[in-house]
């Protein structure tokens, strides 16, 4: 989501006049830290690197701050950090013009409706697109800072989005990654007359877009995933046979108190579901440990889930109580070394899984999507499951869908070579 806000970012900005990418510091008129808030380590990280931009920019080189964490601390980033020029919040995005030119603006208004903003028309990769197709979050999870710093959700409308990806990929992408918090909620709140379409329907309507060959989305909520919405992902052959599904925690009671709004059962039949309609499906998941309250069984209940879904991708985190969020509140916080020692049990017997799964793709054939050329004389690219490939090539590779034999396998990415 950060990513493509930057891309709106530089895309309004070059509406306004001329910029060009640095990776140099030295080189930079304006610096846009894209900041993420969710949990406390980005946000202290965000000083520290404030100090080290003023340290190495040039003299009259402007520094921002953007994205979650300008929205919950919006002008106390300028009171800590006044060399600071502006602050604009992940909700605002589309407002830079407004404040790059003017001293210690602070623009973090969460009721900010930009449902129908003009899509930012830069992509750092014109091979894959990515396109919003909502803002902000309706779910109230005790744990998350989020609709405190993205504000409500709106949705928005389909034909916008059509409109979009037809552009992409008249441009040359032949994959699109939708983007929302909650994107299989889509359609529960428009602004003003919109159309009824909900999120399964919206997968229909993008995938008549001709010349669009491969739809991805992030992140989809468990609650959501009804069967029609399942059926189309398993049945679309646009749709890529990917999806993560965030869990969170394994143990019913501790997700009541996380406000997720499924349990340990449901989260069991809908992966099921997905296996059932769709063997070849790889599963991803986000889990975090040490929630308030999480006892060895709750934990034990995760690691079950854990064992039972053998999830391919698994991002992990400890519980870090966040400003804005009911569960900072919460008595029985878990000590760090308990939850550390729990995050590294989860971690190494994911390890384990993702060997035997990744040991098991040796001499497998994949339609690969070339999308980067690498240095050393390779090209990357993903298959239709989301597994990251590396592969002997050049230019001519780019923007194919190739089929592609596995010859080397390591945890986070395979080796082939092209099949004749
Ligand atoms: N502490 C730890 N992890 C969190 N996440 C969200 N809020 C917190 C928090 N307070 C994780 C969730 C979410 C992912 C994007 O970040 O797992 O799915
Ligand atoms: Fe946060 Fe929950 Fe919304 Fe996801 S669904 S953004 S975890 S509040």
């Amino acid at each position: 989501m950060n990513v493509r806000d930057s891309e709106h970012m530089i895309a309004e900005l070059n509406n306004k006049e001329p910029y060009e990418l640095t990776q140099e510091l030295s080189e930079a008129d304006l610096i846009i830290i894209n900041t993420c808030s969710v949990r406390e380590k980005p946000v202290s990280k965000l000083f520290s690197e404030i100090g080290v931009f003023n340290k190495y920019k040039k003299k009259d080189a402007k520094i921002g701050v953007t994205g979650c964490t300008a929205s919950h601390l919006g002008k106390e980033i300028i009171r800590r950090a006044p060399s600071v020029s502006f602050v604009l919040g992940a909700r605002n995005i589309s407002k830079i013009t407004e404040v790059v030119d003017k001293k210690h603006a602070v623009e973090i208004d969460i009721h900010y409706d930009d449902s129908t903003y003009t899509f930012g028309e830069y992509r750092t990769n014109t091979f894959k697109a990515m396109v919003n197709i909502s803002m902000g979050c309706d779910k109230s999870c005790t744990f998350c800072i989020v609709p405190a710093t993205r504000g409500e959700e709106v949705s928005i409308p389909s034909y916008l989005i059509v409109q979009e990806i037809q552009k992409a990929v008249d441009g040359g992408a032949k994959e699109v990654i939708l983007l929302g918090q909650n994107v299989n909620n889509y359609g529960k709140y428009f602004n003003a007359d919109q159309e009824q379409c909900n999120f399964t329907e919206l997968l229909q309507k993008i995938s008549t877009i001709e010349g669009l060959e491969r739809i991805r989305f992030t992140s989809p909520h468990p609650l959501h995933m009804d069967d029609a919405f399942l059926e189309e992902f398993a049945n679309n052959p646009k749709i890529c046979k990917q999806i993560h599904v965030p869990l969170q925690s394994g143990s019913t009671s501790l997700l009541k108190d996380m406000k997720r709004g499924y349990s340990k059962e449901w989260f069991l039949n809908r992966c099921e579901k997905i296996r059932t309609l769709c063997p070849v499906a790889t599963i991803s998941t986000d889990i975090i440990v040490g929630f308030p309250g999480e006892s060895d069984e709750d934990f034990e209940d995760t690691m079950d889930v854990l064992e039972q879904v053998r999830f391919e991708q698994l991002f992990s985190f400890k519980y870090s109580p966040r400003p804005h969020t009911k569960a900072a509140e919460f008595e029985n916080q878990i000590p760090n070394e308990m939850a550390s020692e729990r995050l590294t049990r989860l971690q190494n017997r994911h390890t384990e899984i993702l060997d035997e799964v990744m040991n098991a793709q040796m001499n497998q054939e994949h339609w690969v999507y070339f999308d980067e050329l690498k240095a050393a004389g390779k090209i990357s690219g993903r298959s239709d499951d989301g597994k990251l490939f590396f592969v002997e090539g050049s230019e001519e590779l780019l923007g194919k869908i190739v089929k592609v034999k596995v010859n080397k396998v390591s945890r986070g990415a395979l080796e082939g070579t092209v099949c004749a």
